[in-house]
């Protein structure tokens, strides 16, 4: 829960834990910041972490782990095969979701790698809530396709609805039936939808989702990579939750699900993938691919001493003051930031804060990339590094044209326990001045464009010397200061 502070004006999210291990931050002038997202291409996924001040791109595989964590890394069973470590992982999974079965992976892209491969065949259809980037990439590379189910209130940007990651139901039944259930591969529930502003499903839906899959012999998949931030939502805002604890909710979803998969560089703040099961048909229709691409069943690609922190931080997601910390302070970034009037999803979601560029800049067109072109003014005026979530992550579609996203989002991601609240601060009061410079934002171009996963590697350049102009302003209006 969060603690009241006595100052009414002064509630504040209160850190449950302390720091004992420090990285020594660096932030640049504007200047070498401007040098610096030109010599990245305009892309922030390339740009050097030493240029970087605080680094909100993502919270995979970047989150703080817990003393016992690291602590548990130490005894690491470094076997091939018959590994203690694989043990104690399995219990973990056993323990905390009641799956029998488990498949490693080296991470969640990778899992679902091996779940088109088994389950996707050509011409074949998925549903999802809303698709991820790796996992749409995945299912087309098969020669499948996705169809999209979020209720329409889940891309209406800025509303109060609790779970805006939830399927249109009556959506889902009426495609089931025009497609036919054998032409379906899977549903695939995304806890925490990434893509739309890491926004929660409820259980009731999730539940109801599964459901329908029984009723129609469709395999109901989980992704939960971002189940942590889900499960502080359905306890907060879901009155079926009310009175069941984090791990009877995590059981009741391992009961329902054909298949949960997750990337362990969200869940459970270690590194990895994990596939597991109470069904073991589909586990052994999947079992081959492990050595194939991942490596043997013990571990999957894994480095052992990962899987040992990734036991652990399964089980202290049982633990809500452990999970409560990343939504409460992505609540009080959309909170600073909604303060200041800049147009941001909401209700505050999960995963980060995402800021809705599309309506900051409206003199950009979106095939000149505005979220991905406010990306990089952020990056100018702060040393923040964000990421485009909006048409440039999107792929084209097979005749080359461009998708245009649903929303151009900006997103802050909040790798969890690593930043303070004044630097949450900063990056709220840069926001603010970006936002009151807004009309110096101009467009992007491609330079080189590659075919998949373009937002990746992706060169561009800025259409114009409006990167110029603005790094001049932030100048003049925040003097010698960095
Ligand atoms: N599913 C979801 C919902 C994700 O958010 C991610 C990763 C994956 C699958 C793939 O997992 O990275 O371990 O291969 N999301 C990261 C992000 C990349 O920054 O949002 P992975």
């Amino acid at each position: 829960m969060q603690i009241k502070f006595y100052q009414e004006e002064e509630q504040v999210p209160l850190e449950m834990h302390k720091v004992r291990v420090v990285q020594k931050l660096f932030l640049r002038p504007v200047e070498e910041r401007l040098q610096c997202i030109k010599e990245a291409g305009n892309n922030t996924f390339l740009l050097q972490n030493k240029d970087v001040f605080m680094d909100m791109i993502t919270d995979s595989g970047v989150n703080a782990m817990s003393d016992n964590q690291v602590a548990a890394m130490s005894i690491a069973d470094d076997s091939y095969a018959g590994s203690e470590t694989c043990n104690r992982l399995i219990k973990a999974l056993e323990d905390v979701f009641g799956t029998k079965y488990f498949l490693p992976a080296h991470q969640g892209r990778a899992c679902e790698n091996i779940l088109a491969e088994t389950f996707v065949k050509p011409g074949q259809f998925t549903l999802m809530n809303y698709h991820f980037t790796t996992t749409k990439a995945h299912v087309t590379r098969m020669g499948g396709s996705v169809i999209e189910l979020v209720r329409p209130e889940g891309l209406i940007p800025d509303s109060d609805d609790p779970f805006k990651g939830n399927f249109d139901i009556p959506r889902m039944k009426q495609i089931i039936k025009e497609l036919g259930a054998k032409n379906i591969a899977f549903v695939r529930i995304e806890a925490g939808t990434n893509l739309i502003g890491g926004q929660p499903v409820s259980l009731e839906n999730m539940l109801e989702v599964a459901q329908i899959c029984k009723e129609n012999g469709i395999m109901s998949i989980l992704d939960a990579s971002l189940l942590q931030d889900n499960l502080y939502f359905m306890k907060m805002r879901e009155p079926m939750c009310k009175d069941m604890s984090i791990k009877d909710i995590m059981h009741k979803l391992g009961k329902t699900m054909d298949i949960i998969y997750f990337s362990a560089r969200k869940l459970s703040f270690s590194r990895g993938g994990a596939i597991i099961s109470n069904n073991e048909d589909f586990i052994l229709k999947m079992k081959e691919f492990i050595p194939l691409y991942e490596g043997f069943l013990t571990y999957g690609g894994m480095e052992v001493r990962s899987m040992e922190a990734m036991a652990v931080g399964l089980r202290e997601t049982l633990d809500f003051e452990y999970i409560s910390q990343g939504p409460q302070f992505i609540q009080y970034l959309v909170n600073e930031l909604d303060k200041y009037g800049i147009p941001v999803v909401k209700p505050a979601g999960g995963l980060g804060a995402h800021i809705n560029a599309g309506a900051i800049v409206p003199h950009v067109p979106q095939s000149q990339y505005p979220a991905a072109a406010f990306a990089t003014a952020l990056y100018i005026v702060s040393g923040v590094r964000g990421m485009e979530r909006g048409t440039l992550s999107e792929q084209r579609n097979p005749d080359g044209s461009e998708r245009y996203a649903d929303m151009e989002l900006v997103r802050l991601a909040m790798p969890r326990r690593v930043f303070t609240l004044s630097q949450v601060k900063y990056c709220a009061d840069r926001v603010k001045w970006l936002y009151d410079n807004r009309e110096l934002i101009g467009g992007l171009k491609w330079e080189d464009e590659p075919k998949v996963l373009r937002f990746f590697f992706g060169r561009l350049q800025p259409i114009g010397d409006w990167q110029e102009k603005l790094a001049a302003k932030f100048r003049e209006d925040f003097g010698d200061s960095l």
